[in-house]
């Protein structure tokens, strides 16, 4: 099978990328001196795991309790749960909770230890908490070393069934970094914040066993990771035009493109349209305000060559490209087929229920992907 007998739009991913990255990324987290806790929310694939963690089936982050509950079912035995947990979740936890041989969940207000903590005891289960910490990104966590801060983590820590954790921050702002500079004072930041107030709470006579950091930009980044347990990055698995405009990886490093083919072509318009739209590659800018000209997504041929179109505009199944060069857009003839590099390819993996497994030029497999939360 080829890129020829799928019918699109589709995703495809190359097998050899894939593992390349996972290797690249488990090596550089050891380098740093930290355990490799990957992400799963970019893939949502228990083979892309699998690779990822060499086998070990150990950490991983999930992002929805879905995600935990097909990775725990599929042998992973250490879950971290990455989104704040709120009441109306709290019995989904409690039973997936049972189902794996460890979750740990986070959270950022002190409504939350009392009620969990109630829930947990008349269930009969010890929870594994860690409390969200804001290094910067201004999206979720306490600020750390203030009082709330403090009052937080011995709350959790005094709760009959529930184990205070430690500490998890995220530098999602890492992506709006204008400098390598800047970049790295965000990954630095992201590091010694949790350090420090591991040790201020340390003092306080709060144990902090677990530090959790990390995104792919600030693990690209950071020049070491000494006193910090695990990173989690995500998107490296896959890369994309985002990471490559940051300097994160080289375009040739991403492993995600959606197939599409040429439905129209117009010489007077110089446009060609392809069949892959916003569902099929969602609407996310990427790296525009980095770049103004980078559209939504880069056009390449099969081989994976960049023919220099980029998707100017997306309707639900359009993908509409610009060609000014005559000789370009005469080769582009309807039912030609080509690959979009994705903008962010958490989010356009997302418009998809399978991975078509690219390997030297052929389809060797296909993976599902666990949607729902
Ligand atoms: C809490 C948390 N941890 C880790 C990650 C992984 O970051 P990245 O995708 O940059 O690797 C994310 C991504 O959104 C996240 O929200």
């Amino acid at each position: 099978m080829n890129l020829y007998d799928l019918t699109t739009p589709c995703l495809v991913l190359d097998h050899e990328r894939l593992r390349n990255n996972a290797r690249k990324m488990k090596e550089r987290v050891a380098s740093l001196g930290a355990k490799l806790r990957p992400h799963v929310k970019t893939h949502k694939c228990i083979e892309v795991a699998h690779i990822q963690t060499a086998g070990q089936e150990e950490r991983i982050a999930v992002s929805t309790l879905e995600e935990g509950r097909v990775f725990s079912a599929a042998g992973f035995s250490d879950v971290l749960y990455t989104v704040p947990i709120e009441p109306g979740k709290f019995c989904a936890a409690i039973k997936l909770s049972r189902e794996c041989e460890r979750l740990r969940l986070i959270t950022d207000d002190l409504s939350v230890p009392p009620i969990l903590n109630n829930l947990a005891r008349r269930a009969g289960v010890r929870l594994d908490v860690l409390m969200d910490v804001d290094c910067g990104y201004g999206r979720t966590g306490v600020i750390p070393n203030t009082g709330t801060a403090k009052e937080l983590a011995r709350t959790i820590a005094n709760s009959s069934n529930l184990s205070f954790n430690g500490l998890l921050t995220h530098a999602g702002h890492a992506y709006r970094a204008e400098s390598k500079q800047e970049l790295l004072s965000i990954a630095h930041r992201e590091r010694d914040s949790v350090f420090d107030f591991a040790n201020e709470l340390r003092c306080l006579g709060v144990e902090v066993p677990l530090i959790s950091i990390g995104s792919t930009p600030t693990v690209h980044a950071v020049d070491h990771l000494r006193g910090i347990d695990e990173a989690r990055p995500g998107n490296y698995i896959f890369y994309d035009v985002f990471q490559a405009t940051l300097g994160t990886c080289r375009f040739e490093d991403c492993a995600i493109t959606v197939l599409a083919a040429i439905v129209s072509r117009d010489r007077t318009r110089r446009q060609i349209v392809c069949d892959a739209g916003a569902i099929a590659l969602s609407k996310d800018r990427g790296p525009f305000e980095f770049d103004p000209a980078c559209g939504y997504g880069r056009v390449l041929d099969l081989e994976g060559n960049d023919l220099g179109v980029r998707l100017d505009s997306l309707s639900q199944e359009h993908g509409l490209a610009t060609v000014e060069d005559a000789t370009a857009l005469d080769k582009l003839k309807v039912g030609m087929r080509v690959r979009i590099l994705v903008n962010h390819s958490c989010l356009s993996a997302a418009q998809h229920d399978f991975y078509h497994i690219l390997d030297n030029g052929e389809i060797v497999s296909q993976w599902k992907r666990y949607r729902n939360w």
